[in-house]
Parts: C-alpha cells; structure tokens; sequence
C-alpha cells in the first residue's frame, strides 16, 4: 500500500528513519482531502438534479413547517471537522519533533555552502566536496552555515531541508538505514548557478566509512575528491587529515586569536580560552552567559554583543574572515581546552614568550595577522 500510493503520487524512495511516517501524514492528508472533494462533487451533482428548474405546475407547494437539519448534526460535523484537524496538527507536531530534535550519539559533520557547491568537513579532520559521506545506521548531526548567501540543504530522499545561513549554524539530523546515494540540492535561489547547487549523500557500511575516513577512499566506488581540491578549510595545506581541534590550533594562530588569547589560562589582552567552555562566562553588564558554540561562535562573529566582565571591548569581528569551517575549528579547540587549569603566578607561560606586551605596535608577520596598536588589536582589511 505504502509502495503503491508513493509510486501514484511520485514520491522519491524513501532512504531515512523518517521518510516513511513523513509520507503516511501525507497519504492521509491527500487521501482526506480527495475523498472529500469527491463526496462534495457527487453531492452537488444530487442537488442539481434534485433542485433543477422544473415546469411551474411541477413545483411542489412548500410544506407547512420545512423539515431543517438539526443543530446536533451541524454541531456534529463541525466537531468531526475540528477533531480531523487537531489530530493532524498533533501527529504532525510530534513528527516535526523526532525530525528537528537530534538523539545524543549523533556524529557531527560540519557543512558549508557557498555559491555554488556544498563542502563537508569531518570531526577526524576528512573534508569532501559535493559528497556528503556518512555511515550507514548511525544518527547524523549536520552543522551548517554559509559562506556567502542563503542556501538551503535539501535531500528529498530523506525528506528533509533546512536553510543555511552566512554568520549563523543550523543543524539538521538524519539516520539512513541502508547504504546508498541520494541526492542534495539547494532549495533557496542563491544566484545564477542556483540550480547547479547540486552534492550527494554517500551512505556507506560503517565498516566502508570507516575506511574511507582511514584512507579518505580506496574503494573506487567511493572515490574521494581528488588532491588538489580547495579543502574546505582551505588555510591549512594539503596532506595527512588532521582532528578539527588541531585545524583550530593552526587556524587560529594563523588569524591571530593566539596573539590575544591563551591556550594555558593565563590572562592577556583577551579571556584565555583554557576551561571555559561549558562554564558561566561573567559579562561586563553583571550577567552571566553559557560558553556554549553559540556564545563562542557569535563572540568571534559579533563580539560587541556580549562584553566579557574585566576585558576592553577590542575583539574585532571576524565575520567574514573567518570561514564556517574554521569557526567550528576554534569552537573544537575551545572545547577541547575545558579541562585545562591556569598555571602558578610567576611562570611565563609558553605561549606568551615571544609576543608583544599590551600597547606596543607588533609589525603584521603575515597577512590576516592582527596589529596591536594603542587602542588594542587591529584587523587590516583587506
Ligand atoms: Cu545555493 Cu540555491
């Protein structure tokens, strides 16, 4: 029956745990609805027949008290109506629920769209263009932002599409039963090559998937992107994967966070990153925030809406500097940090040797770096 009505109705195949509950809500409704307007038609085609005009002679005298519809019935029909609705409205809700609320054991793969092609990078340090590799039976949490404009990840297989936007993550998740292929598409016009914005969906055997993350491929039917491609963090060169945290670590001396910030707690021109996460950060207005992703991803993108308490409002805004890619790699480094104590007084730490004390003018080293000026660290734009 499933087959048959998704077949009649030119579904795609149905490749995630939810596809399937997605397209019985969908059945129902159009089932409801034709046998409706069918019911409806056979019904007015009874009333032009039965109410047709006839010869003046033909027309029955009315009767003295009209016979009516009862109240109870109007009322019954209403009621049968708003029951139908509200029924829909919780079977709906609670699937929009399981689809928008991620189980716990997901793993992550951060996902960047830009004009026009999906990029998708790997906690274990893989990247692939336009090939979305994930393994098979297994809770995918897809973290997505954009580069430039508003796209949107769309994979009908799945039933699924979420808008992904530049300076901000949405999530999406999704477990696929079986290997296979499915395609992605961008469902948000995005510019001239919008409809080019196309990627697939690799499902592989766990077993498959974890040898393509071992060798980034091996199995031609699996074939990796070719070297040379642009990385999706595209600062740090080609060569052997590396974890996200460590991609943060390159990236962020790279752009400069680390001529401000510690790894080690100890306290420079901005809040050292050692053992914050997941901590209640004290801000300059009296209250508190939670050093969560978002926190610390809006502190690099929009650092003026959340004053760390006892740090000058200097952090410059890397929105635009920084790819999504890279965000999320200082946001892994951060996390990585949470255990880190600061060390005893009086020990220069390692990180700080070398650089430059507060107020004193540093020449850029490379391009991208900051330059501590007098009013704190500059960002040349470029
Ligand atoms: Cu990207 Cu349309």
């Amino acid at each position: 029956m499933n087959e048959l009505l998704r077949r009649l109705l030119f579904l795609p195949p149905q490749a995630s745990t939810i596809s399937s509950s997605v397209d019985h809500l969908h059945y129902v409704v159009i089932l409801t609805t034709i046998a409706s307007a069918i019911g409806l038609s056979l019904l007015s085609l009874y009333w032009i027949v039965r109410y047709r005009r006839r010869e003046s002679d033909d027309i029955e005298p009315p009767a003295e008290s009209a016979p009516t519809t009862s109240l109870w019935v109007e009322l019954g029909i209403a009621g049968l109506l708003f029951a139908l609705f509200f029924a829909w409205w919780i079977v709906g809700f609670g699937q929009y629920l399981r689809m928008r609320v991620a189980p716990a054991n997901t793993y992550d793969v951060y996902v960047t769209a830009k004009q026009w092609m999906w990029k998708f990078a790997y906690p274990e340090g893989a990247h692939s263009i336009a090939q979305l590799y994930v393994p098979a039976g297994r809770p995918i949490r897809l973290v997505m932002s954009s580069r430039d404009v508003i796209h949107s990840f769309y994979v009908p297989d799945f039933r699924l599409k979420q808008d992904v936007l530049p300076g901000r993550y949405t999530t999406l998740w999704f477990e696929a039963p079986t290997p296979g292929k499915h395609e992605i598409l961008c469902a948000e016009y995005c510019g001239t090559n919008h409809s080019t914005m196309r990627a697939e969906v690799v499902v592989l055997s766990p077993e498959d998937f974890g040898r393509w993350l071992a060798g980034r491929g091996g199995d031609p039917t699996t074939a990796a992107p070719p070297d040379g491609d642009p990385a999706v963090v595209t600062s740090v060169g080609p060569g052997k994967p590396m974890s996200l945290e460590r991609v943060g670590e390159q990236v962020a001396a790279q752009v400069g966070c680390l001529r401000c910030h510690t790894l080690d707690g100890t306290p420079h021109i901005g809040p050292t990153w050692a053992g914050v996460y997941g901590t209640q950060v004290p801000l300059a207005d009296g209250t508190h925030v939670l050093a969560d992703g978002e926190y610390l991803t809006e502190s690099m993108m929009d650092p003026m809406v959340h004053i760390r308490a006892g740090f000058q409002p200097v952090m410059p805004s890397y929105l635009g500097r920084l790819q999504p890619a890279e965000t999320a790699a200082i946001v892994e480094l951060i996390k990585s940090l949470r255990d880190v104590q600061a060390p005893s007084p009086g020990v220069v730490p390692p990180s700080q040797q070398g650089l430059a004390p507060p107020g004193v003018t540093v020449m850029p080293r490379m391009q991208g770096d900051v330059r501590v000026g007098p009013n704190g660290p500059e960002v040349p734009q470029p």
